[in-house]
Protein backbone atom coordinates (compact mmCIF):
# COMPACT_ATOMS: atom_id res chain seq x y z
CA UNK A 1 0.00 0.00 0.00
CA UNK A 2 1.37 3.70 -0.57
CA UNK A 3 2.11 6.04 1.52
CA UNK A 4 -0.97 8.18 0.89
CA UNK A 5 -3.53 5.67 1.13
CA UNK A 6 -1.85 4.30 4.45
CA UNK A 7 -2.40 8.30 5.70
CA UNK A 8 -5.77 8.04 4.09
CA UNK A 9 -7.10 4.59 6.04
CA UNK A 10 -4.89 6.01 9.24
CA UNK A 11 -7.35 9.34 8.77
CA UNK A 12 -10.52 7.50 8.70
CA UNK A 13 -9.66 5.43 11.92
CA UNK A 14 -9.09 8.52 13.37
CA UNK A 15 -12.29 10.19 12.30
CA UNK A 16 -14.18 6.96 13.51
CA UNK A 17 -12.36 6.81 16.65
CA UNK A 18 -13.79 10.55 17.44
CA UNK A 19 -17.23 10.52 15.95
CA UNK A 20 -17.61 6.76 18.25
CA UNK A 21 -16.11 9.08 21.66
CA UNK A 22 -19.17 11.28 20.70
CA UNK A 23 -21.24 8.76 20.67
CA UNK A 24 -20.27 7.03 23.57
CA UNK A 25 -21.74 8.64 26.28
CA UNK A 26 -25.57 8.02 25.01
CA UNK A 27 -25.09 4.56 22.47
CA UNK A 28 -27.61 2.11 23.81
CA UNK A 29 -28.61 4.27 26.42
CA UNK A 30 -31.48 5.97 25.12
CA UNK A 31 -34.23 3.74 26.66
CA UNK A 32 -34.00 1.88 23.04
CA UNK A 33 -33.08 -2.28 23.45
CA UNK A 34 -30.87 -2.33 20.08
CA UNK A 35 -27.57 -3.14 19.58
CA UNK A 36 -27.36 -5.41 22.94
CA UNK A 37 -30.17 -7.50 21.06
CA UNK A 38 -28.22 -8.06 18.49
CA UNK A 39 -25.14 -8.38 20.45
CA UNK A 40 -26.66 -11.55 22.40
CA UNK A 41 -27.98 -12.96 19.06
CA UNK A 42 -24.70 -12.88 17.94
CA UNK A 43 -23.27 -14.65 20.94
CA UNK A 44 -26.15 -17.54 20.42
CA UNK A 45 -25.56 -18.13 16.59
CA UNK A 46 -21.99 -18.06 17.39
CA UNK A 47 -22.65 -21.14 19.78
CA UNK A 48 -20.06 -19.21 22.12
CA UNK A 49 -19.20 -22.28 25.18
CA UNK A 50 -17.98 -22.43 28.61
CA UNK A 51 -13.89 -21.87 28.79
CA UNK A 52 -13.54 -20.55 25.10
CA UNK A 53 -11.38 -18.02 24.24
CA UNK A 54 -13.03 -14.91 22.42
CA UNK A 55 -11.75 -12.21 20.43
CA UNK A 56 -14.65 -9.51 20.44
CA UNK A 57 -13.54 -7.31 17.66
CA UNK A 58 -14.98 -3.53 17.59
CA UNK A 59 -16.83 -4.69 21.10
CA UNK A 60 -18.22 -1.08 21.70
CA UNK A 61 -19.78 -0.34 24.46
CA UNK A 62 -19.98 -4.22 24.99
CA UNK A 63 -23.07 -5.38 23.55
CA UNK A 64 -21.57 -8.55 22.46
CA UNK A 65 -18.86 -8.70 25.11
CA UNK A 66 -21.03 -9.13 27.76
CA UNK A 67 -23.14 -12.06 26.53
CA UNK A 68 -19.82 -13.69 25.80
CA UNK A 69 -18.38 -12.94 28.80
CA UNK A 70 -21.23 -15.18 30.51
CA UNK A 71 -21.28 -17.78 28.16
CA UNK A 72 -17.18 -18.15 28.78
CA UNK A 73 -17.66 -18.00 32.21
CA UNK A 74 -14.96 -17.98 34.90
CA UNK A 75 -12.53 -20.07 32.77
CA UNK A 76 -13.31 -18.60 30.01
CA UNK A 77 -11.79 -14.98 28.52
CA UNK A 78 -13.41 -12.16 26.18
CA UNK A 79 -10.90 -9.83 24.64
CA UNK A 80 -12.59 -6.78 23.28
CA UNK A 81 -10.61 -4.40 21.14
CA UNK A 82 -11.66 -0.86 20.01
CA UNK A 83 -10.59 2.10 18.59
CA UNK A 84 -12.83 4.65 20.44
CA UNK A 85 -11.62 4.94 23.90
CA UNK A 86 -15.14 6.42 25.32
CA UNK A 87 -16.52 2.96 23.69
CA UNK A 88 -14.03 0.71 25.86
CA UNK A 89 -14.32 2.30 28.89
CA UNK A 90 -18.28 1.71 29.01
CA UNK A 91 -17.57 -1.61 27.67
CA UNK A 92 -14.68 -2.40 30.79
CA UNK A 93 -17.66 -0.32 33.46
CA UNK A 94 -20.29 -2.50 32.31
CA UNK A 95 -18.48 -5.75 32.51
CA UNK A 96 -17.25 -4.13 36.13
CA UNK A 97 -20.99 -3.80 37.09
CA UNK A 98 -21.79 -7.20 35.83
CA UNK A 99 -19.23 -8.92 37.67
CA UNK A 100 -17.29 -9.82 35.06
CA UNK A 101 -13.85 -8.14 34.94
CA UNK A 102 -12.19 -12.07 35.78
CA UNK A 103 -12.75 -13.31 32.11
CA UNK A 104 -13.22 -9.70 30.59
CA UNK A 105 -10.91 -7.03 29.27
CA UNK A 106 -11.54 -4.39 26.82
CA UNK A 107 -8.64 -2.46 25.16
CA UNK A 108 -7.84 0.51 22.83
CA UNK A 109 -7.02 -0.45 19.79
CA UNK A 110 -6.89 -1.52 15.81
CA UNK A 111 -9.26 -4.31 15.43
CA UNK A 112 -8.31 -4.55 11.83
CA UNK A 113 -4.58 -5.42 12.54
CA UNK A 114 -5.27 -6.58 16.30
CA UNK A 115 -1.40 -5.76 17.37
CA UNK A 116 -2.09 -5.18 21.00
CA UNK A 117 0.97 -4.15 23.30
CA UNK A 118 -0.25 -6.32 26.15
CA UNK A 119 -2.78 -8.94 25.31
CA UNK A 120 -1.00 -12.56 23.74
CA UNK A 121 -2.35 -12.78 20.45
CA UNK A 122 -0.31 -15.43 19.24
CA UNK A 123 -1.75 -17.16 15.80
CA UNK A 124 -4.08 -20.02 16.96
CA UNK A 125 -5.10 -18.17 20.60
CA UNK A 126 -8.84 -17.80 19.96
CA UNK A 127 -11.37 -20.28 19.81
CA UNK A 128 -13.86 -17.18 18.56
CA UNK A 129 -13.77 -14.63 17.03
CA UNK A 130 -17.25 -11.87 16.96
CA UNK A 131 -17.37 -8.99 14.77
CA UNK A 132 -20.76 -7.57 15.79
CA UNK A 133 -21.95 -4.07 13.63
CA UNK A 134 -18.87 -2.61 12.73
CA UNK A 135 -17.02 -5.05 10.27
CA UNK A 136 -18.25 -2.69 7.50
CA UNK A 137 -16.38 0.50 9.10
CA UNK A 138 -12.76 -1.18 8.35
CA UNK A 139 -11.02 0.35 5.41
CA UNK A 140 -9.62 -3.62 4.44
CA UNK A 141 -12.25 -6.14 5.79
CA UNK A 142 -10.92 -8.69 3.87
CA UNK A 143 -7.77 -8.46 5.26
CA UNK A 144 -8.91 -8.36 9.06
CA UNK A 145 -10.89 -11.16 8.29
CA UNK A 146 -7.52 -13.42 7.41
CA UNK A 147 -6.09 -11.97 10.50
CA UNK A 148 -8.96 -13.57 12.21
CA UNK A 149 -8.03 -16.64 10.47
CA UNK A 150 -4.43 -16.76 11.51
CA UNK A 151 -5.54 -15.82 15.60
CA UNK A 152 -8.29 -19.00 15.45
CA UNK A 153 -7.25 -22.03 16.03
CA UNK A 154 -8.41 -25.07 13.96
CA UNK A 155 -12.13 -25.31 14.02
CA UNK A 156 -12.38 -21.97 15.73
CA UNK A 157 -15.24 -19.72 14.35
CA UNK A 158 -15.46 -16.38 13.04
CA UNK A 159 -19.14 -15.19 13.31
CA UNK A 160 -19.99 -11.41 12.12
CA UNK A 161 -23.18 -9.40 12.65
CA UNK A 162 -23.88 -7.22 9.46
CA UNK A 163 -27.01 -5.21 8.04
CA UNK A 164 -29.20 -6.49 5.08
CA UNK A 165 -31.99 -3.83 3.67
CA UNK A 166 -33.22 -1.06 5.70
CA UNK A 167 -37.08 -0.61 6.63
CA UNK A 168 -38.49 0.45 3.48
CA UNK A 169 -41.57 2.14 5.36
CA UNK A 170 -38.58 4.37 6.30
CA UNK A 171 -36.68 5.68 2.91
CA UNK A 172 -38.81 8.48 2.75
CA UNK A 173 -37.29 9.99 6.23
CA UNK A 174 -33.78 9.37 4.89
CA UNK A 175 -35.09 10.91 1.47
CA UNK A 176 -36.18 14.27 3.24
CA UNK A 177 -32.86 14.63 5.28
CA UNK A 178 -30.70 13.39 2.37
CA UNK A 179 -30.18 17.31 0.44
CA UNK A 180 -29.06 18.94 4.01
CA UNK A 181 -25.98 16.78 4.88
CA UNK A 182 -23.07 14.90 3.18
CA UNK A 183 -22.61 11.26 3.39
CA UNK A 184 -24.65 8.42 3.60
CA UNK A 185 -28.12 9.52 5.71
CA UNK A 186 -28.83 5.22 5.97
CA UNK A 187 -27.05 2.25 5.37
CA UNK A 188 -25.79 2.91 1.88
CA UNK A 189 -22.42 0.97 1.11
CA UNK A 190 -20.47 1.12 -2.48
CA UNK A 191 -21.03 -1.25 -4.72
CA UNK A 192 -18.02 -3.06 -4.69
CA UNK A 193 -18.18 -3.92 -0.85
CA UNK A 194 -18.64 -7.12 0.36
CA UNK A 195 -21.59 -6.26 2.44
CA UNK A 196 -23.77 -5.96 -0.58
CA UNK A 197 -24.74 -9.53 -0.35
CA UNK A 198 -24.25 -12.49 1.64
CA UNK A 199 -22.32 -14.50 -1.72
CA UNK A 200 -20.09 -11.39 -1.70
CA UNK A 201 -18.98 -11.76 1.94
CA UNK A 202 -19.00 -15.51 1.53
CA UNK A 203 -16.43 -14.81 -1.56
CA UNK A 204 -14.96 -12.58 1.19
CA UNK A 205 -13.97 -15.21 3.63
CA UNK A 206 -13.44 -17.68 1.25
CA UNK A 207 -10.60 -15.85 0.15
CA UNK A 208 -9.42 -15.16 3.68
CA UNK A 209 -9.22 -18.74 4.18
CA UNK A 210 -12.09 -19.47 5.89
CA UNK A 211 -14.33 -22.54 4.81
CA UNK A 212 -18.29 -23.06 5.36
CA UNK A 213 -19.44 -19.71 5.63
CA UNK A 214 -23.12 -19.32 6.41
CA UNK A 215 -25.42 -16.42 6.55
CA UNK A 216 -29.02 -16.34 9.07
CA UNK A 217 -31.23 -13.24 7.93
CA UNK A 218 -33.44 -12.25 10.86
CA UNK A 219 -35.93 -9.06 11.83
CA UNK A 220 -34.60 -6.48 13.56
CA UNK A 221 -37.04 -4.51 15.26
CA UNK A 222 -36.86 -1.41 17.36
CA UNK A 223 -39.00 0.45 18.91
CA UNK A 224 -39.16 4.18 19.70
CA UNK A 225 -41.92 5.59 22.40
CA UNK A 226 -41.59 9.10 20.20
CA UNK A 227 -40.45 10.94 17.40
CA UNK A 228 -38.17 12.79 20.03
CA UNK A 229 -36.59 8.99 20.98
CA UNK A 230 -35.66 8.56 17.74
CA UNK A 231 -33.70 11.81 17.20
CA UNK A 232 -32.04 11.16 20.51
CA UNK A 233 -31.04 7.36 19.34
CA UNK A 234 -29.74 8.52 15.78
CA UNK A 235 -28.01 11.24 18.28
CA UNK A 236 -26.44 8.23 19.74
CA UNK A 237 -25.36 5.98 17.24
CA UNK A 238 -22.84 6.71 13.97
CA UNK A 239 -25.86 8.04 12.00
CA UNK A 240 -24.83 11.15 14.37
CA UNK A 241 -22.47 12.02 11.77
CA UNK A 242 -25.18 12.87 9.19
CA UNK A 243 -26.56 15.24 11.46
CA UNK A 244 -23.85 16.99 12.34
CA UNK A 245 -22.56 17.73 8.64
CA UNK A 246 -26.17 19.63 8.06
CA UNK A 247 -25.16 23.46 8.82
CA UNK A 248 -26.32 24.97 11.00
CA UNK A 249 -28.88 27.36 9.56
CA UNK A 250 -30.44 24.38 7.55
CA UNK A 251 -30.50 22.09 10.55
CA UNK A 252 -34.82 23.53 11.33
CA UNK A 253 -35.74 22.96 7.91
CA UNK A 254 -33.63 19.60 7.55
CA UNK A 255 -35.19 18.27 10.94
CA UNK A 256 -38.87 19.79 10.31
CA UNK A 257 -38.57 17.70 6.82
CA UNK A 258 -37.63 14.33 8.68
CA UNK A 259 -40.40 14.83 11.15
CA UNK A 260 -42.99 15.91 8.38
CA UNK A 261 -41.97 11.92 7.00
CA UNK A 262 -42.48 10.37 10.81
CA UNK A 263 -45.48 11.63 11.75
CA UNK A 264 -46.58 9.30 8.38
CA UNK A 265 -44.94 6.65 10.26
CA UNK A 266 -46.74 6.76 13.89
CA UNK A 267 -48.87 4.21 15.52
CA UNK A 268 -52.02 6.17 16.95
CA UNK A 269 -50.12 6.32 20.46
CA UNK A 270 -47.22 7.94 18.55
CA UNK A 271 -44.35 5.38 18.63
CA UNK A 272 -42.45 4.29 15.88
CA UNK A 273 -41.29 1.03 14.41
CA UNK A 274 -38.29 0.16 12.45
CA UNK A 275 -37.95 -3.55 11.08
CA UNK A 276 -34.43 -3.55 9.34
CA UNK A 277 -32.57 -6.64 8.20
CA UNK A 278 -29.72 -8.12 10.56
CA UNK A 279 -27.35 -10.52 8.84
CA UNK A 280 -25.12 -13.42 11.01
CA UNK A 281 -22.47 -14.67 9.04
CA UNK A 282 -20.73 -17.39 10.31
CA UNK A 283 -17.40 -18.95 8.91
CA UNK A 284 -15.05 -21.80 10.07
CA UNK A 285 -11.25 -22.15 10.22
CA UNK A 286 -10.72 -25.92 8.94
C1 LIG B 1 -21.86 0.26 15.63
S1 LIG B 1 -20.58 0.06 16.79
C2 LIG B 1 -20.79 -1.64 17.28
C3 LIG B 1 -20.21 -1.89 18.62
C4 LIG B 1 -20.56 -3.24 19.25
N1 LIG B 1 -19.89 -4.34 18.59
C5 LIG B 1 -22.05 -3.44 19.25
O1 LIG B 1 -22.51 -4.45 18.70
O2 LIG B 1 -22.76 -2.59 19.83
C6 LIG B 1 -19.11 -0.05 15.80
C7 LIG B 1 -17.84 -0.04 16.63
O3 LIG B 1 -16.75 -0.42 15.79
C8 LIG B 1 -15.62 0.32 16.23
N2 LIG B 1 -14.61 0.28 15.16
C9 LIG B 1 -14.71 0.72 13.89
N3 LIG B 1 -13.56 0.47 13.23
C10 LIG B 1 -12.72 -0.17 14.09
C11 LIG B 1 -11.42 -0.70 14.00
N4 LIG B 1 -10.68 -0.64 12.88
N5 LIG B 1 -10.89 -1.28 15.11
C12 LIG B 1 -11.58 -1.34 16.27
N6 LIG B 1 -12.83 -0.85 16.41
C13 LIG B 1 -13.40 -0.28 15.33
C14 LIG B 1 -16.18 1.68 16.56
O4 LIG B 1 -15.32 2.44 17.37
C15 LIG B 1 -17.49 1.30 17.23
O5 LIG B 1 -17.34 1.16 18.63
Amino acid sequence: MSDIAQDREADRKAALALLFDRSAPTYERVGVEHFNDLGRRLVDHAKVTTGQRVLDAGCGTGAVLVPAARAVGPEGEVIGVDLSGGMVARAQEEAARQGLLHQVRAVVGDAETVALADVPTAPGSFDTVLAGICLFFFPRPGAAAARYRELLKPGGRFGVSWWGRPDPLWDPVYAASAPYGRGPSSHTLPATSPFRSADALHAMLDEAGFDEAETAEEDCVTHFAHAEQWWRWVWSTAGRQFWESVPDDERDKAVAAVNAELDTLKAPDGSLTMTSKVRFTLAKRS
